[in-house]
Order: C-alpha cells, then structure tokens, then sequence
C-alpha cells in the first residue's frame, strides 16, 4: 500500500531496531516500513492511531446532534468519489450553527474510558434477553445503539506546517462526524466503507490537537450485529503538499501469459499546494512476500514521468511496463499466490528530492468468467468452493483483530476453502491482504439494500445521496486486490420485485462500477428475480441465492407458505447463455454443534420445525445437517444441484462461520446456526462433509452422531458418515450394519436403522475397493476433567496478538463428553489478560467478557492476549466443580511470531 510510518506510542519506549523487529513482518499482514520518526527519508508518515482514545457512550442522544442538520458540512467529505463536478457538494460558507462540549478542546474527558481502537463498544453486552427490547435477535441483543464520542490528542509538529495531515479511517460504525480543535471537518455515515478527512485547515502546529468523533447508531438499522464504534484502525497521515491522492494507484495487467505480462499504472497526484509543482515520479516493481514483508527481485520499473501539477488539481500519470516471466497469482491450492508490489517515488525540483513513497501491493493474473467453463484462473479452470462470511468475529465483536481473521481463515482453509464472499459489505482492509497472501478468491460487495428498505434505519435512508460516493470509494479502495475476482453492487435487495424502476437502480450502479473499474465484472445476489425478469439484464454475472437448487421445491417443504422457486439454473443458463452463473449463497443449512433430535427425516433435505430437526424450547437445531431454513435447502441437495449443471462455477455456502444476530430460525437466540462452524469456531459435523467434497484426496471418515446416549438404549438412532472413500461399511460393537455403495448425486453414507446400544461405533471406507479410512466413536463416561489446548506456544505481547484455549470436558480415559455442559471458570494469570469466553452456543446470554462459561456439547473457549509491551509466561488454567482442573503455559514474546497458514 504504502511505505508506512507507523509510530506507535507505546513502542516509542524501544530502541528503532526493536521497533523494525516487532512491526516490520507481522502487522495487519502489510509492509511496514519504520524509519526514526523525526528524519523522514522523503516518504509519508502514517501513525497509528490506535491507543490513548478517550471513549464515552449514551443511549439517549447526548447532544442533540442529528445526520440531518449536519448533513451540509458531511457531504463535502464524498466529493472525490463524485465523477460529475456539478453533483459535488458545496462546503457551506458559513460555520455550522451549533455548540458541542464534547468536540470542544477544553472539554474535560477525564472520567470517559480510556480505549484501544479498533474497539467495539456493544460486544460486552449485556445481551437483551426477551421479547420488548431496544435490540432483538437480528441485531445480536447486544447494546449497539445509541451514541459515541471518541476523543484523543494527535500531535502537530512544527515540521508538519507544510504537510497536509489526512485522517484515514477503515470503518466507523455509524454516522461518523469528525471535528478537529471544536472545528467540525467532515464525516461518513456508511458504516463499511474506509474514508478520509483533510484536517489540514484546524490543525495547530507545534502542539496537541483535540481530535473528536462522534458515532451514531440507530436501532433497526440492519439485519445482523453491526457493532459500534472506531471498529477498524485509524491512521493519521502526514504527507508533502504534493502527494498520492488517497489510494492513488490503479494497476492493472494484461493478456499475462507464462512469458510475459504487461503492466498498466495510473498514479493520481493531488497538489494542495498554493503553487505549481514540477513533478517526476518514478515506480519500480518488486517480488513480494507478505508473510515477511521482504521484497524481492526488481522485476520492471515504469518509465520516468514529468508534469507539472498545478494547484488544486489531481492528474494521473499514466504508463506501462512489462515484466518478463513473471510469477503469476493464483488460488490456492492448485497455483500460488505470488505477489508483487510497486514502490512510486515523487520528486520535485531539480535534485533527486524524494516528497512521497507510496507503495501498491498487487498480482499478476488473469481471470476468465466463462459461461461453460466457470471460473478460469491463469487459464486453469478452478471451481468456486467458498464460503459467505459477515464481518464480526465471535465473541471478540466486529473489531478487527488480525489474528482472529487469520483464525477464521486457518480453519475454513483446512475445511478446503478457496473462495470467501464479502456478505454484505466492505470488509476491513487487512482481511483483503490476508486473503491475497494466502490465494483465497474473493467477492467483494457493497450494498444489503439500495432504494428499498430491510429495516426502517438501514442504508435506504442515506442511498439517494451517497451510493455513488460509497461504491467509487469501495472500489478504489479495493481495486488492486488479485482476489478479488468479482464485484457485487447488492444484495437481495428490494429492487429485484419493483420491475423498471428496480433494473433502473441497477443500471446506474454498473455503470458507475464499469467506470471505476472496468477489469472486473459485476454481479448483484438474487433470491428473487427470474430468468424472464428484466433485473438480471443489468449484471454481468448471474449469481443465485438458493434459486439455483430451488426453494421450497421439494415435498418435505410443501406445507410452507412463501414463494417456491423451482431450480433455476436451466432457465437462467437459458435466458443468459453468454453470462457465468454462480450460487452466492447456497444451504442455509441449521445446526447446533453436537445436538442431534429424533427422530432423524429419512429425506435429503427438509426445514426445521419442532417435528423436524428442531426444538423451539431450547432453541436448538439438529446437527445431522439434513435441515434448512424454510427458504434453504441441506448440503446434500445442493452439491447433487451443482453436479447436475457443471457449467454452475460455484457455490458460496451460507455461513462459514456462524455469526452474531439473525439467529434463524429462533430469534430470542443471540447468534445464528447456519455457520458450517459455530460462533468459537468450532467445527460442526458439518464441516467434514464439505471437506469430503472439497478436498477428495484427504483420508478422512467422520462419523455421527456422538455414541453416549444412556435414555436412547433400544432406541433407533441413525448413523451418519462423510468421507471422501465410495463405499463404507459400518458396525456396532463389531457386527456390521452393511456395507454401503455411495451412488451418484449422494453425499453421505447413512445407516438410519441403526438401534442404540452403548460401546463402540467402527467404521472402514473404501475407495475403488481399498481401504480409505477408518473412525471410531466410542460411548463414553462421566465427566471427570478439563483439558486445555492453545492454538499456539507463544504470542506476541502486543495487546493485539490472541491465544485461543479450547477446554474440553472429559471423562476419566481423556475421552471428550459429548453433553457435557459444566461451569467452567478460566483464570488467566502472568503478563496475560482474558478478552473472552464462549462456548457456540446461540442461546448462551452469558456476556462474552465473563470468566465463567458453560460448556456446550462438551466444549468451551477461552481467548487471551498479552499485555501491551510485557513479556512473559501466560498461564490459563481451568476449573470446575467435581472436575479435575486444568493448565496451559503460553509465553508471550518479543519480535516476529509469524502465525501462518501451512
Ligand atoms: C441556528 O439553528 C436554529 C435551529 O437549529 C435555527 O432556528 C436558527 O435560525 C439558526 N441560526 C442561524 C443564525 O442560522
Ligand atoms: C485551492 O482550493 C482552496 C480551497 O478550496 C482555495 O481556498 C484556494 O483559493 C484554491 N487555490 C487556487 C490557487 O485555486
Ligand atoms: C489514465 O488511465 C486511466 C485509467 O485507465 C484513464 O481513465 C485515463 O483516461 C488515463 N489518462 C491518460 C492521460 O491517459
Ligand atoms: C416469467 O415466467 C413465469 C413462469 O415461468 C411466469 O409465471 C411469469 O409471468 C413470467 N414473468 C414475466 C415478467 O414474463
Ligand atoms: C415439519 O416439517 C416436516 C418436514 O420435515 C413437515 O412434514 C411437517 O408438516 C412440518 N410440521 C409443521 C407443523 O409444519
Ligand atoms: C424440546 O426440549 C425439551 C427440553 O429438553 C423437551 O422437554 C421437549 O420434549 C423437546 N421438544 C421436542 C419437540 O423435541
């Protein structure tokens, strides 16, 4: 991205070469680059601003402020992503006509809490438990609405008097307002999008500057936990007057093949200075490695460029290059996800004066949507395996933490992943690069409504004035991305039932996602609009939610109400033969790890009621996964959907992760159940059945459901196994319940006559006849113990880095317990603090900050950081009434503790 200066405050204690070893490799997956902060080598300083905020919150409106009545003096703020000059906004002449104590200088913060951004302020809860509450099931139950103000001191250095001095923010829930020294200076009320705002004009050189930012979040504004607050970094950056505009470079490659590939550069350079400069910019193009930050080969260099800039203005320089044999990008597994990055210098006047360093991470590759093939990748045909995701991450809430998305990305990987959907907005900048670093594909999307409301508060209240500005932002901010393979300006928005006026809206927006960005296609997710419509005409892709295997087609869904949509691939690929159909949300498939109600549908796929897989007293659903939302359908008949139209590229399944808010189909839940993992990211049965079909080469058989069911002796109790093997022969106790052939369009080998009998369950699979894989399950006995296992020895003790502990309830042999739902207490003592505990239960109201947590199916998890600059051993022990206890030791580190994937 660009050559970083990042300051932070609490490593100004270091020597600079400790400060090169902590930062350069590991943080938020970039490059860091860390020169003595007072003698820059002619680039930008971009500091983080990360500790020392000051941060209060109300559920009343504390002063009175409204969007509305400061919408003149925000507006301005979108101009730059407003393509005609006569839509932009005029700054009002005058100052607005208000007073706000807490944006005031003198204000005295000192009884606020002081916070670490990114930081959200609902995720401690308490959760909203009942019916008549400010906040229900679809948006968590978690206090999310409401006001905050976050105030901190940024400092103005005398040196800074001729720089222009940016606020950068990657995501700010909701309604951002900025005001510097009482001075309001600009806002963003999308809560997703990154945005930037010029404080030049209040800064005060040569001292503290009062920086204050006030959120606002309305109830009924989404459909799922948004979180609150600063939940993505912030970054204050310092830069010459003549500069690379805010995500000022634009790369694009072309017809790459294994021989050489041509490179096109655009690089905006803004002049905010009172005059003229002459400007040379230079960019060489190095090998990249991001789990090191190192560069690599100089592989081009792009030819020199001279032009002068005159005030107020921003142009492009444009120029190509080629790079001979270059290392393409690809997906992971089958290519690998070589990058590159492009390091631009400007310089002025007559000597070698270096004013801006920025830098651009990009790929070298080639992605071909075809209608019969699907996605082709650097010509290799690779199928769309991927997941949606929302944004937050479990217990820890929507603020960003680099470690837990890595996580996330450890385990879907593992699960064979290649593609994860950005459901249903802009995601955090350092998930992207993660998501390059390690092959993934990418579908980036914006927008859950346009025009038309979701929810009385949502998106719709603000579309008509700033779609333009969000989605040329989003774009720009994420163009130079090699995952991403397809933009989505929509999702199941509204607009698909009004006809005309719907397609209208569509229009407008690829246009405006053709002029922004015109190497990609564009898409919008439909669960609604057919072939015959006119909707699906504006996109470039067709792209289904769970139209494709069909909705409430099949008898076990027949007594639904709502529309049923038979498969529609045929007719899509019919009406559109030219355009690549893909599934981006498919499933909906519920379940909660380790529960399994009987009886057991002896269909394929059948909708959750409380004969059907689910029980609305506990809330819980069974994990047999032949059960789906009423709109959804299992696993199981989507893959057969998707090997009956190989031309489909695809499917995103819904969720990967189970996440916070809409718990369908109970929403006195706090959390959903279509995650394929729960919400502490712990897998469900689930997971191994699309590992069977993702990664066919992997040895595994997974057998369910647990075998320690002391009320079901004599009772029938189906028995369920994924593997990737062709035939599976099961036995209880040692005598065989049959042999089984999978047969074409089936998924799973079930024995559903099998009668429960304690002792062990054996099963051999087969492939072309040998010998696959085998599992046992065994019936097991009481609860005795705990066991704990972190998912890394060390971190690093940076406040940030996480250690998550998987305690386990086991019997007497080290056996986990599969009901087993004991209190446990986690105590973590040395340089160590808990950030929080869950378990993946949806019904668990248990505030996640809480040292206490019941198990759930046997398991409960801890999460743990070091202490900000300190360290030491961490010890997180485990406890329980009659259980014996348990310990971990993690140490916690200085300097690089690479955590990657394999
Ligand atoms: C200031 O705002 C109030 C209401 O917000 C309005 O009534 C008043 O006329 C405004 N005064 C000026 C000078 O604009
Ligand atoms: C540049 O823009 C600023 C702010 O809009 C304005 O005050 C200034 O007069 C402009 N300078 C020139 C040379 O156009
Ligand atoms: C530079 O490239 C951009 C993007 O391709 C294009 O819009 C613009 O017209 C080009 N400008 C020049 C001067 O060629
Ligand atoms: C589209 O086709 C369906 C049945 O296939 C029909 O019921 C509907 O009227 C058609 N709609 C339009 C707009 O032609
Ligand atoms: C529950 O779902 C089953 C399908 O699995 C269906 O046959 C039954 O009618 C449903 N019951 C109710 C009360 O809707
Ligand atoms: C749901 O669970 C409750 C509590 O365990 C149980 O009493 C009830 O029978 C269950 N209902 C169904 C429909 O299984």
């Amino acid at each position: 991205m660009l050559a970083y200066w990042v300051l932070n405050n609490a490593f100004q204690l270091f020597s600079l070469g400790f400060l090169a070893l902590i930062w350069s490799p590991n943080v938020a997956a970039r490059v860091i680059e860390v020169h003595h902060p007072r003698s820059p080598t002619g680039g930008r300083q971009v500091i983080r601003l990360d500790t020392d905020w000051r941060f209060w919150h109300s559920f009343e409106n504390p002063d009175g402020i409204t969007y509305n009545q400061l919408k003149a003096y925000i507006l301005p703020s979108s101009n730059d992503f407003i393509a005609n000059p006569s839509d932009r906004h005029q700054q009002p002449s005058s100052e607005p006509n208000i007073t706000v104590q807490y944006a005031d200088n003198n204000f005295d913060d000192s009884s606020w809490e002081t916070a670490r951004v990114p930081h959200d302020w609902a995720i401690k809860g308490p959760f909203y438990v009942g019916d008549d509450v400010p906040v229900g099931g679809g948006m968590g139950r978690l206090p999310v609405q409401g006001v905050g103000w976050y105030r901190r001191k940024i400092n103005i250095e005398p040196d800074d008097a001729d720089k222009q001095i940016y606020l950068d923010i990657d995501g700010a829930m909701s309604y951002a307002i900025v005001w510097l020294n009482g001075k309001l200076v600009g806002g963003w009320p999308y809560g997703y999008n990154s945005f930037r705002l010029d404080l030049t004009p209040h800064t005060v050189v040569g001292q503290d500057n009062q920086l204050a930012v006030r959120l606002d979040n309305p109830t009924e504004s989404s459909r799922w936990y948004p979180g609150g607050g600063l939940y993505r970094n912030v970054w204050l950056t310092k830069v010459d007057k003549t500069h690379v505009g805010q995500w000022g470079t634009y790369i694009t490659t072309e017809a790459s093949s294994s021989s050489s590939a041509t490179l096109n550069l655009v690089v905006s350079v803004e002049n905010k200075a009172k005059t003229a400069r002459d400007i040379r910019i230079s960019t060489d193009v190095f090998e990249f490695d991001p789990e090191t930050g190192r560069r690599g080969r100089k592989v081009a260099s792009f030819p020199r460029i001279s032009r002068i800039v005159s005030p107020n203005q921003s142009i492009d320089f444009n120029s190509s290059t080629t790079v001979l044999n270059p290392r393409l990008w690809g997906a992971w597994p089958s290519q690998n996800p070589n990058m590159h990055i492009a390091i631009t210098t400007l310089y002025t006047g007559d000597g070698d004066k270096a004013i801006d360093t920025y830098e651009t991470r990009f790929g070298i590759r080639t992605f071909t949507l075809d209608s019969n093939k699907g996605l082709i990748v650097n010509g290799l045909p690779t199928r769309i395996q991927g997941v949606d995701q929302h944004h937050d991450l479990g217990s820890i809430g929507a603020a960003f933490n680099l470690r837990a998305a890595q996580r996330q990305l450890e385990i879907l990987r593992e699960m064979g992943v290649n593609a994860i959907r950005m459901s249903h907005n802009p995601p955090a900048p350092e998930l992207l690069d993660l998501l390059d670093q390690h092959g993934f594909l990418v579908m980036d999307e914006i927008f859950d409504c346009w025009e038309i409301q979701k929810n009385p508060n949502d998106f719709h209240l603000i579309f008509p004035d700033w779609y333009e500005a969000d989605l040329r932002a989003f774009m720009r901010r994420d163009r130079n991305h090699p995952s991403i393979y397809l933009w989505s300006v929509g999702n199941e928005v509204g607009e698909q039932h009004t006809d005309e006026a719907g397609v209208a809206v569509a229009r407008r927006l690829v246009g405006i996602a053709h002029d922004e960005e015109p190497t990609r296609l564009v898409t919008s997710a439909m669960n609604f609009a057919k072939p015959n419509m006119t909707f699906p005409t504006a996109f470039d892709v067709i792209s289904l939610n769970y139209q494709g295997e069909g909705i409430r087609d099949t008898p076990a869904y027949s007594q639904l109400s709502g529309i049923a949509t038979p498969p529609l691939y045929d007719s899509f690929k019919g009406a559109y033969p030219e355009k690549m159909i893909e599934s981006s949300e498919t499933a909906s498939s519920l379940s909660s790890r380790g529960i399994y109600i009987f009886p057991v549908t002896s269909v394929i796929s059948a909708p959750v009621n409380d004969t059907s897989g689910g029980n609305s007293t506990t809330m819980q659903v069974s994990a047999y996964n032949l059960y789906s939302a009423d709109f959804g359908s299992s696993p199981d008949k989507v893959f057969a959907a998707q090997d009956q139209h190989p031309f489909v590229a695809g499917e995103f399944v819904w969720t990967g992760f189970d996440y916070i808010g809409e718990p369908t189909p109970y929403y006195s839940a706090r959390s959903s159940y279509s995650g394929i993992i729960d919400l502490a990211g712990f897998p469900k049965d689930r997971y191994y059945l699309y590992q069977s079909r993702w990664r066919p080469d992997l040895r595994t058989a997974h057998i369910l459901p647990h075998w320690t069911w002391p009320d079901r002796i004599g009772k029938v109790t189906p028995v369920h196994v994924f593997s990737s093997a062709d035939e599976a022969e099961l036995f209880v106790n040692g005598k065989s319940q049959g042999r089984l052939v999978k047969t074409q369009y089936s998924y799973r080998f079930r024995w559903d006559e099998v009668v429960y009998a304690p002792g062990e369950l054996h099963v051999v699979t087969y492939k072309d006849g040998k010998i696959w894989a085998k599992a046992t399950v065994e019936t097991v006995g009481d609860a005795a113990g705990l066991r704990l296992t972190a998912d890394r020895p060390s971190i690093r003790a940076d406040g940030e880095d996480l250690v998550y502990i998987t305690a386990e309830v086991i019997d007497n042999k080290g056996r986990v317990v599969p009901q087993a739902t004991n209190y446990i207490t986690f105590d973590v003592s040395g340089v160590g603090e808990l950030v929080a505990t869950d378990n993946g239960d949806p019904t668990d109201f248990t505030v996640f900050p809480s040292k206490h947590r019941k198990a759930f199916s046997g398991l409960a998890l801890a999460i743990a950081r070091a202490k900000m600059g300190k360290p030491g051993p961490i010890t997180v022990t485990a406890s329980g009434a009659n259980l014996q206890p348990a310990k971990v030791a993690v140490k916690a580190i200085w300097g690089v503790n690479l955590v990657l994937l394999k």
